[in-house]
């Protein structure tokens, strides 16, 4: 009797994603019994009551879960009232702690970020000298969000970077303490360290942007295209993630055409205008590079044909390379299952620290690129089995360690430790105004809003945030800096060998 339950239970569950997350206990009981034609409608009653109640452990406790919380966009509401809804829960209950687990190492970066405050606190004037660049004030204050805009930013970086807020509220309640701070949406860091250390300087401003350098003072955040990046048709991360998985598949690794590619904008830096000397058809060598320029104005009139990231990995070897600052492009590069070439960078994103050459990338000179890369797609050619490895180690960090739930904990992680500093009590200015993902979402269209729906977070989590490792000693940062440099070295020593013996 009990093991026609558990079939049961188990063949429910396997119907539920072709109904989506909606659905409900009644909805699947009925299913049982148009399905169950040979049981008894009696027999059913009892086993569906039995589902929730019996097997009850994690599964029945989500599904009901789901069942009582979703909160999808209330635009009729909104539209109505011009206020936000009060009905989403403001506090992070009935959690699962089956699932505790330790951030990823480079959640450890969050420590580093924040060192240069950690013996002074951070006051309200170091903030406030933080807004001659700053695009937005953001304010959190007792589980809400508030915003006040200072300029217009690129695009709508602003808007997604906000709804990536919203929507990190949204997923752990009453979790982010009160706050303020100031975020600037360009590209390049802003504030140099050894400038704020100087008196009669009032101390380093945090500003908050979406990458950095080892000069800069600046701390780094996610950047909006984790939300979505309607410009460019970029979807958001989580639906992404899947798509490059998937795409994986089509070609497998040695079937894939033995060179390095690349698609982009060549126009933006110096260093992008030298790669593109190294295409085939500029050049009399071929370098085992296919490079391409992505037009963006042509593809957005194609309706973006050429420029599907999932499609991209048909090439043994990809290239990554620094625009004007990092490259929004770096995290879908480097989830190829392809090694990632990686040209020596200025800057830094929130997950770059967590990589090392030689394990995640295959590094590159950014000087006299074409020999390096020439050189890189020979090495791994000849050496298969651990180019693939390279490959694969930079996919699973990508799709294990930059899972959407760890860029939600990463924010709420490096926010809690910001907030910890503040010396003041953070209040809401006369020109900020409460945002909710209505006020965002009910206004927006096309891509634009069909992005935030497929980014919106429906109900809090039932799991509790990873929690977070402890900071480095200087000594260990130093050792994973010296290996770093010691990995580059050592390719750069096999690369002049190998150039010498050819001429
Ligand atoms: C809300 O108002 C906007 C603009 O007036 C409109 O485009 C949208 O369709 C409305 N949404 C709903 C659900 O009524
Ligand atoms: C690079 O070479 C490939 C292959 O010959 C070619 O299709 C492509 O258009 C070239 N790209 C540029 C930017 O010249
Ligand atoms: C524009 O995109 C279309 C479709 O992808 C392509 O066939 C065409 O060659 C492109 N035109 C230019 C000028 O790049
Ligand atoms: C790859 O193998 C070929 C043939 O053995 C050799 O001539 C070449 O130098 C090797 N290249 C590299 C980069 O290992
Ligand atoms: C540095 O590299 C050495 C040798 O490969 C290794 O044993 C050590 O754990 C590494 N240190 C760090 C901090 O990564």
């Amino acid at each position: 009797m009990k093991g026609l339950y558990k079939d049961k239970w188990k063949s429910t569950h396997r119907l539920r994603p072709s109904l989506g997350h909606r659905n409900n206990a009644i909805t699947v009981c009925s299913l049982f019994v148009l399905v169950g034609v040979f049981v008894s409608v009696m027999f059913l009653l009892v086993a569906c009551r039995l589902n929730l109640y019996m097997f009850s452990g994690q599964q029945a406790l989500k599904f009901q879960t789901k069942m009582d919380q979703n909160f999808p966009l209330e635009c009729l509401a909104w539209n109505q009232t011009l206020s936000c809804p009060k009905n989403y829960p403001t506090t992070h209950t009935n959690l699962d702690r089956s699932q505790a687990n330790t951030c990823p190492d480079y959640f450890r970066w969050i420590y580093e970020d924040l060192r240069h405050w950690r013996a002074t606190g951070i006051t309200r004037d170091m903030v406030e000298i933080a807004k001659q660049s700053a695009h937005f004030r953001l304010i959190v204050l007792d589980g809400k969000l508030y915003v006040e805009k200072f300029r217009k930013s690129i695009q709508t970086r602003d808007l997604f970077t906000l709804w990536g807020f919203q929507q990190l509220l949204r997923l752990y309640p009453g979790r982010i303490p009160d706050l303020e701070l100031m975020f600037d949406c360009d590209d390049r860091p802003v504030y140099n360290i050894k400038q704020y250390f100087r008196r009669p300087n009032p101390g380093p401003p945090p500003l908050f942007k979406y990458c950095s350098d080892p000069l800069s003072l600046d701390i780094v955040l996610p950047d909006w295209s984790f939300w979505g990046w309607a410009e460019t048709n970029q979807k958001p991360w989580e639906v992404t993630l899947k798509d490059i998985k998937e795409g994986n598949k089509k070609v497998k690794w040695k079937d894939r055409a033995p060179f390095a590619y690349w698609r982009g904008n060549p126009s933006v830096s110096n260093v992008r205008a030298d790669l593109i000397k190294c295409n085939v058809t500029n050049s009399n060598v071929d370098w085992g590079t296919r490079l391409f320029i992505q037009d963006w104005i042509n593809e957005s009139v194609h309706g973006y044909k050429n420029s599907n990231i999932e499609d991209q990995c048909t090439y043994r070897y990809k290239i990554y390379i620094e625009g004007w600052s990092w490259s929004v492009s770096e995290k879908y590069i480097m989830a190829c299952d392809s090694p990632t070439l990686y040209i020596t960078p200025r800057y830094y994103t929130f997950f770059a620290r967590g990589m090392t050459p030689l394990e995640h990338f295959w590094p590159i000179r950014n000087t006299d690129m074409c020999k390096s890369l020439k050189f890189a797609v020979e090495w791994g050619n000849n050496h298969t089995s651990k180019a693939q490895e390279i490959g694969e180690a930079s996919s699973r960090f990508i799709q294990e360690d930059m899972k959407m739930g760890y860029i939600y904990d990463y924010m709420l992680h490096l926010l809690t430790e910001y907030a910890k500093l503040l010396k003041f009590k953070p209040t809401i200015p006369p020109n900020a105004v409460e945002v909710c993902s209505e006020s965002m979402a009910c206004l927006a269209d096309g891509k634009w809003r069909q992005f935030m729906e497929e980014s919106l977070v429906r109900y809090p989590t039932n799991a509790i945030p990873c929690s977070m490792p402890p900071p480095y000693d200087p000594s260990t940062v130093k050792a994973i800096i010296d290996n770093k440099t010691r990995a580059i070295k050592q390719v750069e020593m096999w690369e002049d060998e190998y150039w010498k013996n050819q001429n």
